[in-house]
């Protein structure tokens, strides 16, 4: 049987009720931080230790949060069709709620990479330090792509989405390209549903017939948009 695909598009939203707070939510502070002290190749270059330490936080505060119902939702769609997830989110909260394809756009914490060679990477569970060197002798960095950098998984995602019958977008205040654009990749018949309490239609949103919005937490918004697809 040939299945139909769903794409399905999320931000830092789907995960909000595992406990990990969004980005804009918080009037432009990321955990305290100006996100451009964090996650910029200049911040980086200006405070290696402060940027380390950030995502050692992060990543320890990933070890102690859990999927929430959004994230298992998701899983039981794959009873019935392909499924891509394409995650702007840097936790690994989709994985472990059971999806099987997930494509992060922005990189992961659960991984570092050389700053020599960018095919180096490591799987990283635990903290990450200066000195902490790849196997050419560079400091490692997290795998994570910060504002001005590429985004080298967008051809994989624009791939995913331009075959998809189906995009559920799930928790992105749709402000941040490409991965806002994607959506407008998607085929012209496809139908389109967007869980957000506050949703944000963004120009390739406004001019699709097929959308349907769903303005409340994924929690319980997730679970529906699968109930009509299941049915
Ligand atoms: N359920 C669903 N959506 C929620 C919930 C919830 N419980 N709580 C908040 N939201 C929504 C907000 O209404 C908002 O639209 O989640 C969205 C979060 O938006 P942002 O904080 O802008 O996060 P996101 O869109 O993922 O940001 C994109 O920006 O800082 C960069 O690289 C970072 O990947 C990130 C990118």
């Amino acid at each position: 049987m040939n299945r139909e695909k769903v794409v399905v598009l999320t931000g830092a939203g789907v995960s909000a009720e595992s406990g990990i707070k969004t980005f804009r939510d918080a009037g432009g502070l990321w955990e305290g931080h100006d996100v451009m002290e964090v996650a910029s190749p200049e911040g980086w270059r200006k405070d290696k230790e402060l940027v380390l330490d950030f995502y050692n936080q992060r990543r320890r505060q990933l070890k102690e949060v859990e999927p929430n119902d959004a994230h298992f939702a998701l899983k039981d769609l794959e009873l019935k069709y392909k499924v891509v997830v394409v995650t702007q989110n840097i936790d690994n909260l989709h994985e472990r709620g059971g999806s099987s394809k997930v494509v992060h756009l922005h990189g992961e914490l659960n991984k570092v990479r050389s700053t020599v060679d960018p095919s180096l990477i490591y799987e990283w569970n635990d903290d990450l330090n200066l000195g902490d060197k790849c196997e050419k002798g560079s400091q490692l960095r997290p795998h994570i792509v910060w504002f001005g950098e590429a985004v080298p998984m967008m051809d994989r995602a624009l791939l995913e989405i331009a075959s998809a019958q189906h995009v559920i977008i799930i928790g992105t205040s749709m402000q941040v390209y490409p991965a806002a654009g994607l959506v407008g990749y998607a085929p012209r018949n496809a139908s389109i549903y967007y869980v957000d309490p506050r949703p944000s239609i963004n120009a390739e949103l406004s001019i699709r017939d097929n959308l349907e919005v769903f303005a409340e937490n994924a929690g319980t918004g997730v679970r529906k948009v699968v109930e009509i697809l299941l049915k």
